[in-house]
């Protein structure tokens, strides 16, 4: 039997083989190691988790990772000050200011003053813009960016097919749907944003021929709502309880991994799949910013 499972971490590995080449020849052409800084505001916990595998990653490939931890009661102005010393900061490369933020904070206004040229999460209005109109760009979102590469390296093709989307975010359902509403290979298809407010969720998923599922809620995708040979990409990271680890909880994805499994023809694993691919993303982005700086080609 063909191996169902879509292995992010083993595709992310090819994706880090060519940073690091490419990563090698910037420092010895032009004497320039890729910096990146993010930026924590109080004490999410997963957001710390998060940040502390971004910076192993970027450590890894000898890329320069600063963390700047914030207080969860600074004022928007004060946030504004640090970012706007990080723009004006010609060492620093790549500023990535870690979501959520604390409700009492602006993050609009955060995100849009991120110099466009160090949005190495292609989160400013300015980037998110040209993704839709389908322009040329420096920076790829990275989470969605990272599901299009996973359907690249598996020769899973886009064009006419039928692809379901479960959620809105800004981070991933929406850049999601831009990406794979333009026009091109790993593009081209049919799709549709299923959301909150979504009657009748089933009757769409039970038609697709790929669900990329990013609601946030464990299990929300089952067997009944998919059809035969599926292809399902779990973006979903979720907390369930689970007192037989230490921890006291395991990490589940949105789909209902164990019954949807023999129905689908291809699958991404949580953890192992979309995660590992969202950090290589984030550290080609970061290389690209540095290359902002030696050459005069990217946008
Ligand atoms: N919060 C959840 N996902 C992300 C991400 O990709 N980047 C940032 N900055 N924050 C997030």
């Amino acid at each position: 039997m063909k191996n169902k499972i879509i292995d992010g971490t083993k595709i992310s590995q090819k994706i880090y083989q060519d940073i690091k080449t490419e990563a090698y020849l910037l420092n010895k052409k032009h004497a320039i190691t890729p910096c990146l800084v993010a930026v924590l505001v109080g004490d999410n916990p997963a957001s710390h988790v998060y940040v502390r595998m971004k910076e192993k990653r970027a450590k890894e490939l000898g890329f320069i990772s600063k963390k700047i931890f914030l207080d969860s009661t600074i004022t928007t102005q004060k946030l504004l000050d640090v970012i706007a010393q990080l723009n004006n900061d010609n060492s620093v490369h790549g500023i990535l200011v870690q979501l959520p933020l604390p409700n009492h904070i602006d993050s609009f206004k955060v995100i849009e003053s991120i110099n466009p040229k160090k949005d190495v999460d292609c989160f400013h209005p300015q980037n998110i813009g040209k993704l839709l109109i389908g322009e040329k760009q420096n920076f790829y979102p990275c989470t969605p960016f990272g599901v299009i590469k996973l359907l690249e390296y598996s020769n899973i093709e886009t064009t006419g097919k039928n692809i379901v989307i479960l959620g809105r975010s800004n981070i991933v359902g929406k850049p999601m749907f831009a990406l794979l509403s333009q026009q091109g290979r790993f593009a081209d298809a049919t799709v549709t944003l299923c959301h909150s407010k979504t009657k009748n969720i089933k009757e769409f998923t039970q038609k697709a021929d790929i669900i990329i599922a990013a609601v946030g809620k464990a299990n929300f995708l089952t067997e009944d709502m998919v059809k035969d040979d599926v292809v399902i990409i779990d973006v979903g990271i979720n907390r369930v309880n689970d007192f037989t680890q230490e921890r006291g909880y395991s990490l589940v994805g949105d789909v209902d991994f164990k019954n949807i499994f023999h129905k689908a023809a291809l699958m991404t694993p949580v953890p192992g799949g979309v995660g590992p691919m969202t950090i290589a993303i984030l550290m080609q982005n970061t290389l690209r910013a540095a290359k902002l700086l030696a050459y005069d080609t990217l946008l």
